[in-house]
């Protein structure tokens, strides 16, 4: 009996979603700089929730109610609110069990974007390997959402797909890749000595750089430095069990 293989496919920005939905796949949302990185690290130190709205308005109706919200567009903290998206806004005592409403330029939006998939988890090279072991687990489609640059490709988010799926091929052979998804995997396997070096003109890594950024693109890069993998549930991003 022939056994059905599972697909793997990257989408490279949102705008291109509609063309790779579908009813069963497990969205894994990636924003590397910074947004996922970011929520990533806000769980690992102990918050709650993070409620990921698209608009600065949705955000500062939030603040108004008294939540405690991070703000960021074009790379920068926005006035107004308590942090910008930098994952070291996230390390401390002050997320700890805490909800947090969370816009950004592109990663909260991607989220929204993804909202009614079968199941959305949240992607970085910070919780890269338990995020392995739980797709692998799962057995099911898999789409890899980029949020990319305003709509445009972005080479971290890409790479990172490709990192993601380059373990799970060594490890199981029940996925078919999609063509977009074979080719991250082939730049991922060049990259894999030196992400860093790699992204050294990539726009966003660039852009970051202007801003006196380093540190948080160093940090975003770093492999397992948690074994959060946060799911998206009933309008919130919550911390899987077990994850
Ligand atoms: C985004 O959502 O566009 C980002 O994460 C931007 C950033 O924080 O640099």
């Amino acid at each position: 009996m022939e056994t059905k293989k599972l697909k793997i496919d990257v989408c490279f920005s949102p705008y291109l979603y509609p063309v790779y939905k579908d009813n069963e796949s497990i969205v894994v949302v990636i924003d590397i700089l910074r947004a996922t990185s970011a929520i990533c690290t806000a769980f690992e130190h102990g918050a709650e929730k993070i409620i990921p709205v698209a608009t600065l308005d949705e955000a500062k109706a939030y603040k108004q109610k008294g939540f405690l919200v991070g703000a960021e567009r074009n790379g920068e903290p926005v006035e107004g609110f308590d942090f910008g998206n930098s994952p070291f806004h996230y390390m401390g005592e002050h997320v700890k069990g805490k909800t947090i409403v969370l816009t950004t330029t592109n990663g909260t939006r991607a989220i929204e974007t993804a909202k009614d998939a079968y199941k959305i988890v949240i992607g970085s090279f910070l919780n890269i390997s338990a995020l392995c072991d739980f797709l692998i687990s799962e057995k099911r489609n898999i789409l890899f959402l980029c949020s990319g640059w305003k709509n445009k490709f972005n080479l971290e988010d890409a790479v990172f797909a490709g990192a993601v799926t380059d373990e799970i091929s060594k490890r199981s052979t029940y996925y078919d890749m999609g063509d977009a998804c074979l080719a991250m995997k082939y730049l991922a396997q060049m990259t894999q000595k030196n992400p860093n070096k790699f992204l050294n003109h990539s726009s966003h890594k660039e852009r970051l750089a202007a801003l006196n950024l380093k540190e948080d693109v160093r940090y975003c890069l770093t492999p397992n430095q948690t074994k959060a993998i946060p799911i998206y549930k009933d309008g919130a991003l919550i911390k899987m069990v077990n994850g």
